[in-house]
């Protein structure tokens, strides 16, 4: 029997957390098995980078077809290469065998045609640099090729997935499948309810999500989710303490290291994720959410120095 103590908690996070007429379904919910037959077989993803090449590896690993999109044979061929890397890496830790790595090898296709990765897809995950002007004029060439029937779906990290939807003809079939990096490690699947998204289209994204291993959790759609609000409202606070002189980026990292038991410090994480990148995010939830998100100067100052973090050599630390 659970302590009255636990079931008040509960009760008050259900009574407070709605927004407008929207519940939200929490993650115990969303760990169940969805029972609405899985239609999902062929999936297209736009956008070879970080993201897309985890993206099409997870939907082959779990037998499905993935069509993957980017602008030309060199961004493919970095996402195939990408893709090769994990592989590799899994066939080290048998975690795979050699026979599963050729037949998920077998179930991807790279074009650099829209409508050839588009025409009869079930779902299209859209991962394309983080803006929106661009977001949107992609989903328009889109549904120019998608089947009526298609899902349309966004791995942005923070716009606005009702904006996304409302651009398309399909609203009620758009969702945000917000995925986390290593796409194939990060057990993590953000599933963005937009304002007009269907309990049916949330119903297929959480039968997806346990197709491909992932836990799905649900939330509606608000500047920065769950999961980036709460990144970079931290990063935001670390970058400040460094600025007020509280203590060294290695010094901070550790503390919530081992204090919070953080896998990775927010100044190394920001490191990782690249400065630029945070600094964009920070801006757009500025906008959206108010002062608290202000990007601090020293971070402003370090990207217009080039130090981006791991991948220009230097950011918080010299790599
Ligand atoms: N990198 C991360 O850690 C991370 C984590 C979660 C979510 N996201 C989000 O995922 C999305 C993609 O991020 P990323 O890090 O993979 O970016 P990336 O820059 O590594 O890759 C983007 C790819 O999209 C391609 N592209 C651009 N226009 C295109 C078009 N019209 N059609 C097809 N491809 C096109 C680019 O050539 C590039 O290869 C962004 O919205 C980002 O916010 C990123």
């Amino acid at each position: 029997m659970k302590a009255p103590a636990e079931c008040r908690a509960r009760d008050e996070r259900v009574a407070t957390f709605r927004v407008a007429d929207t519940p939200l379904v929490f993650p115990e919910q969303t760990r169940e098995v969805s029972t609405m037959s899985d239609t999902i077989q062929t999936v297209a993803v736009l956008g070879a980078g970080t993201m897309g090449a985890g993206i099409a590896q997870v939907c082959a690993n779990a037998g499905m077809t993935a069509r993957v999109r980017d602008l030309d044979d060199a961004a493919l061929e970095k996402g195939r290469a990408a893709i090769e890397k994990s592989l590799a890496r899994l066939l080290k830790k048998e975690r795979i065998s050699e026979a599963d790595a050729d037949s998920l090898r077998g179930r991807i296709a790279y074009t650099t045609d829209m409508k050839e990765a588009v025409e009869g897809a079930d779902l299209v995950v859209e991962a394309v640099p983080e803006k929106m002007e661009l977001k949107l004029r992609v989903f328009a060439e889109v549904q120019k090729h998608a089947s009526a029937e298609a899902i349309f779906a966004s791995n942005t990290s923070s716009l606005s997935v009702t904006e996304i939807a409302a651009s398309t003809d399909r609203p009620e079939r758009c969702i945000g499948l917000h995925f986390f990096n290593p796409v194939p490690v990060m057990k993590l699947l953000e599933v963005v309810k937009g304002m007009s998204t269907s309990e049916e289209t949330v119903e297929m994204a959480k039968t997806f999500s346990n197709r491909i291993g992932k836990e799905a959790v649900i939330v509606n759609d608000w500047p920065g989710f769950a999961t980036s609000r709460l990144g970079i409202i931290l990063g935001c606070e670390a970058i400040r303490m460094v600025e007020q002189g509280v203590a060294e980026p290695d010094a901070i990292d550790r503390a919530m290291e081992l204090g919070y038991r953080h896998p990775m410090g927010p100044l190394r994480l920001t490191d990782l994720v690249g400065l630029d990148v945070r600094l964009a995010i920070m801006e757009h939830l500025h906008r959206e959410l108010g002062e608290q998100f202000r990007p601090p100067a020293l971070l402003r100052q370090m990207v217009r120095a080039g130090k981006l973090g791991r991948k220009s050599g230097e950011g918080f630390y010299v790599y």
